[in-house]
């Protein structure tokens, strides 16, 4: 197979590999997201491909993108993170680098990769969850990425788990990730160190004392290193995870889970309590086979991995 460039466009990071016929990154680089300016996005994109491609001979580019994907896997519809609105993303990126350009959303790309190569391999039917500055949704149905009749299914971040509940990006209120997401878990974070300083002493000390400081891979980081208070902030998210898994379940039946996203490399602090909430939430649970939830197998790279895959002439 031909090498060809991954690209994840995220809420706050745009990561991109170059990636071989077997699935092996042979070269990577990152840069931050200019996430509210769509053409700033674009430029930084294209620059990013054609420092790899001064290097391979990259044949095409995929591009996961954190939006609502056309049919035509071309044009992002909407964001509800990023300033997309009908925007023409892979005919720019194509006049900008002159490659051949697949546009596909993040989460179905990190379900394709982790699919081919990763946790999802053994199996013919997979849901992938990412969780990050959203929580994305990837469907594999009998060894097919489920993209719906428009190209826009699996937007499971925009669950209704909580009508009347916090205000979304997408318009709407009450989402699945305003509750399940990396960024909640560090809006919740820092609520609770603001109005219980004593427990949050410890994580309050590695923010710099200022509870606003607090972000992810800090809670993550403290969690590892046993602090009771970031462990039950992983909790109280992977208790909403599991909830809203188990309702995906109900629906889709897939015989893994895989767990993708930032967050996910809090490992079994946030698995675990998915799990345990999954297992007490499912219906039928005790006379149906039970899914497995596994952690990502390629970690931040899922996206990537699968968009190169996608875009595979
Ligand atoms: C977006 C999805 C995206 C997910 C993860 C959600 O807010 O609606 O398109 O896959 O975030 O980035
Ligand atoms: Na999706
Ligand atoms: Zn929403």
């Amino acid at each position: 197979g031909a090498v060809t460039c991954g690209i994840d466009i995220g809420g706050t990071k745009i990561a991109g590999a170059v990636v071989d016929g077997s699935g092996a990154i042979l070269e990577e680089a990152r840069v931050v997201s200019p996430a509210t300016d769509p053409e700033a996005i674009e430029i930084a994109v294209a620059a990013l491909v054609a420092e790899l491609a001064a290097r391979h001979p990259v044949a095409a580019v995929g591009v996961g993108a954190a939006g609502y994907v056309d049919a035509g896997r071309s044009t992002v519809l909407f964001a509800p993170n990023i300033a997309w609105r009908d925007e023409p993303l892979g005919s720019e990126l194509a006049r900008l680098t002159g490659l051949p350009v697949v546009v596909e959303n993040d989460a179905n790309a990190a379900a394709w990769g982790e699919f081919q190569y990763g946790a999802g391999r053994d199996v013919d039917d997979q849901l992938m969850v990412t969780v990050g500055t959203g929580v994305g949704g990837g469907v594999i149905a009998g060894g097919r990425l489920l993209r719906g009749g428009y190209g826009v299914a699996a937007e499971i971040g925009h669950l209704c788990v909580v009508p009347d509940g916090l205000q979304c990006g997408c318009g709407n209120r009450g989402c699945f990730e305003q509750y399940a997401s990396g960024s909640a878990l560090v809006r919740a974070t820092r609520e609770a160190a603001t109005g219980s300083s004593l427990l949050a002493r410890d994580l309050l000390d590695r923010a710099g004392g200022d509870s606003a400081a607090i972000t992810g891979p800090l809670i993550t980081e403290a969690a590892q290193d046993g602090d009771r208070f970031a462990i039950e902030q992983l909790r109280s998210l992977g208790q909403w995870l599991g909830h809203g898994i188990a309702s995906l379940v109900a629906v889709l039946d897939p015989a893994v889970i895989v767990i993708g996203g930032g967050v996910s490399e809090a490992g079994d602090l946030l698995l675990d309590p998915i799990r345990e909430t999954f297992t007490l939430a499912l219906t039928g649970r005790g006379y149906r086979p039970q899914a497995e939830i596994r952690r990502a197998l390629l970690g931040n790279h899922a996206g990537v991995i699968g968009a190169a895959d996608l875009a595979r002439p």
